[in-house]
């Protein structure tokens, strides 16, 4: 056993599944992001939590919106995913850049997608400080699936590169 850097380690520390994170702004307009670090983490009632960077957009429209819609990916979102992840919302219009498809949801504005493995309509619960991140959890009110998809894993990294895989 040798002895490394937390960040290194929290880095090896894969595979990690990771979700679109996705809310409003005050006019409706969507936008959102990609967290790994994520988890279902009640049943009664349903609660699902995403640790979401202070130096993003999203987590000011979950806190804005008091609602997000998870989005779990596969292989056919893993283009639109590096987007997601890669670049900030007030900068750039994701959903339009990508033409990621989107579906309505039924208790919140926020859009599902309508390609992803499964979708969860969320509603604030809980906001937890959490460092240099904030922890959103939600109560998910609805959840959907698309049965002959496969879930997306972030397997590990290869330089700058980031490498999936589906299961
Ligand atoms: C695979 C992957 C996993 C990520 N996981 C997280 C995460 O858990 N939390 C986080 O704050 N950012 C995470 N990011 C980075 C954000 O998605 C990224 O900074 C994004 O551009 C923020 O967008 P926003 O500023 O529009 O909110 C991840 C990125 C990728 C590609």
């Amino acid at each position: 056993m040798e002895k490394i850097s937390i960040k290194e380690s929290f880095n090896r520390f894969k595979p990690e599944g990771c979700v679109f994170v996705i809310s409003i702004d005050e006019k409706l307009k969507p936008s959102g992001m990609i967290a790994s670090w994520n988890m279902k983490c009640s049943m009664e009632p349903p609660l699902f939590a995403a640790s979401l960077s202070k130096n993003g957009h999203t987590h000011k429209l979950i806190q804005q919106s008091k609602e997000f819609v998870i989005a779990v990916p596969n292989k056919e979102l893993e283009e639109a995913l590096l987007l997601f992840g890669s670049v900030h919302g007030d900068k750039v219009d994701k959903f339009t850049e990508t033409k990621i498809e989107t579906a309505k949801a039924e208790f919140v504005k926020s859009p599902l997608i309508k390609n992803a493995t499964i979708n969860y309509e969320c509603e604030l619960y809980k906001e937890v400080d959490a460092g240099d991140h904030i922890i959103f959890i939600g109560k998910v009110l609805a959840s959907y699936i698309n049965k002959d998809k496969k879930v997306l894993l972030n397997m590990r990294r290869e330089g700058d590169k980031r490498i999936f895989d589906e299961f």
